[in-house]
């Protein structure tokens, strides 16, 4: 028989479409195992404040379609600090919470690990971030939706790029990621992709412009935000070297983490939710519950965090062959 008997859901850091599902998960199989469950409004920032509702079977109705997280979120600084996270576990004892789920991403996780340290109070954690930065997971809950929704913003670029035979640097999310650009970059038939994992090549960029077909109408540029070179100063150089060429900047911004979940992220939601409420009740904490060849996986925090600046050289290498 598990210690546990009651346990709190917290989203955290950045949103994600699907966070609202994963909520769902946790909330209904907690019932189903007999638990009572709370959730803690805007992540650490409530747990510090005591912000913790309860929830039923009837708190997580019609949210699975969603985005947005019912439970709001935060990036807490208190948190961070020592006298913050002492405050946090005194809410955690005055509720009688004896274990913790959280949804996020590597900012959610590391204080997820330091609060494990210091109070080992039981946590595991759901990969909810567009970014799918995250060790231990073929994708996080969020990510499907915002290439989908880049894609979809993409084409209706290409429309009006055609229409006027013009050049479009559409910048996308993702401060320390290419992953996002990466994919809506293919899958949007972009003729360039640039991206903070690799060394952006301005010069071979404008030979490629400069060399490439001119029988095409419209090209795309997809730039990751954390590029090392930007949207803006391509476009800056672009204008420059062709001022022939009409081209314009098109920042994609926050409405990239909103939006109805797609199936793929509801059903990994569903997926990593319930499993998590197994994992704390057979004694498991301090991991991240992710997908890996559609299969149930658990990640220490701490490697979890720990996400490497490389992606697939081959994917790059389509982006060159299919936009000839
Ligand atoms: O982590 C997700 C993300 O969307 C990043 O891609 C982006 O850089 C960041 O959040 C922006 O966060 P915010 O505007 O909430 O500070």
């Amino acid at each position: 028989m598990s210690a546990i008997k009651k346990i709190g859901v917290f989203t955290s850091g950045g949103d994600s479409p699907g966070m609202n599902a994963a909520i769902r998960a946790v909330v209904r199989s907690g019932l189903y195992h007999n638990l009572e469950v709370v959730g803690v409004m805007r992540g650490y920032e409530g747990l510090i404040n005591g912000e913790i509702i309860p929830m039923d079977r009837k708190s997580v109705a019609n949210i699975i379609q969603r985005g947005g997280t019912i439970l709001k979120t935060a990036r807490s600084a208190e948190f961070r600090t020592p006298e913050g996270r002492k405050k946090a576990y005194e809410q955690v004892k005055k509720h009688q919470i004896d274990a913790l789920i959280g949804v996020g991403g590597d900012g959610t996780f590391t204080g997820a690990s330091i609060f494990i340290d210091e109070f080992n109070v039981p946590i595991m954690g759901l990969p909810g971030t567009i970014d799918n930065d995250l060790v231990g997971t073929d994708y996080t809950i969020g990510y499907d939706t915002a290439l989908n929704t880049v894609v979809d913003a993409v084409d209706k670029i290409r429309d009006t790029a055609e229409s006027h035979d013009r050049l479009f640097i559409v910048e996308v999310m993702g401060r320390d990621s290419g992953l996002i650009a990466l994919r809506s970059g293919i899958g949007s038939g972009a003729e360039a992709i640039l991206i903070p994992e690799t060394k952006t090549d301005l010069p071979h960029l404008l030979e490629r412009l400069e060399h490439g077909r001119k029988d095409k109408s419209s090209k795309i540029i997809i730039v990751a935000e954390g590029d090392d070179v930007g949207a803006m100063q391509v476009a800056d150089a672009v204008k420059e070297k062709f001022p022939n060429i009409d081209t314009r900047v098109s920042i994609l911004g926050h409405m990239q983490r909103g939006g109805s979940p797609s199936c793929m992220d509801r059903v990994l939601a569903s997926r990593v939710g319930v499993a998590a409420v197994e994992a704390l009740l057979e004694g498991r904490k301090g991991e991240m519950v992710g997908l890996i060849n559609n299969n149930i996986h658990f990640t220490p925090f701490k490697k979890a965090i720990k996400h490497i600046a490389e992606v697939n050289p081959n994917l790059l290498k389509i982006v060159e062959i299919l936009s000839l």
